[in-house]
């Protein structure tokens, strides 16, 4: 019922754990499951150089946050924006359909680790809380 992918990323998570001196943390929860998804981002110049992720939660939202990781470091802020949970199962070749809704705490995760990064800039973080609420009705 899972790709290869899945369950290579599964069995051996990329960027799993945690930045002691993040410049942005976000933790999002699923209200449908209660799993859990936190995201430590260092930027630099705008840029994504480092990212690590703990998720408290099932196989497949563990494949969707260490892929997601993949996808975005290195990239910029705006890039990571665009990361969508549609392209983290495309990654992954595939979830199960009853899957789907945990691909979505890997977007929401990335989108409120840079509402936090934002808000400590004192940048207004309001157009990324308002598309946490619409990936959440993907
Ligand atoms: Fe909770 Fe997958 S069942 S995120």
């Amino acid at each position: 019922m899972y790709t290869e992918k899945v369950m290579d990323h599964f069995l051996n998570p990329r960027n799993m754990g945690e930045i002691q001196d993040a410049d942005a943390v976000g933790e999002v929860g699923n209200a449908k499951c209660g799993d859990i998804m936190k995201m430590y981002l260092k930027i630099d110049n705008n840029v994504i150089t480092d990212i690590k992720f703990k998720t408290f939660g099932c196989a497949s939202a563990i494949a969707t946050s260490s892929i997601a990781t993949e996808m975005i470091k290195g990239k910029s802020i705006d890039e990571a924006l665009q990361l969508t949970n549609k392209a983290v199962v495309e990654a992954l070749d595939g979830l199960p359909a009853h899957k789907i809704h945990c691909s979505v705490l890997a977007e929401q995760a990335v989108k409120a680790a840079i509402a936090d990064y934002y808000r400590k800039q004192g940048i207004d973080p309001e157009p990324i809380v308002g598309k946490l609420t619409e990936a959440d009705h993907h």
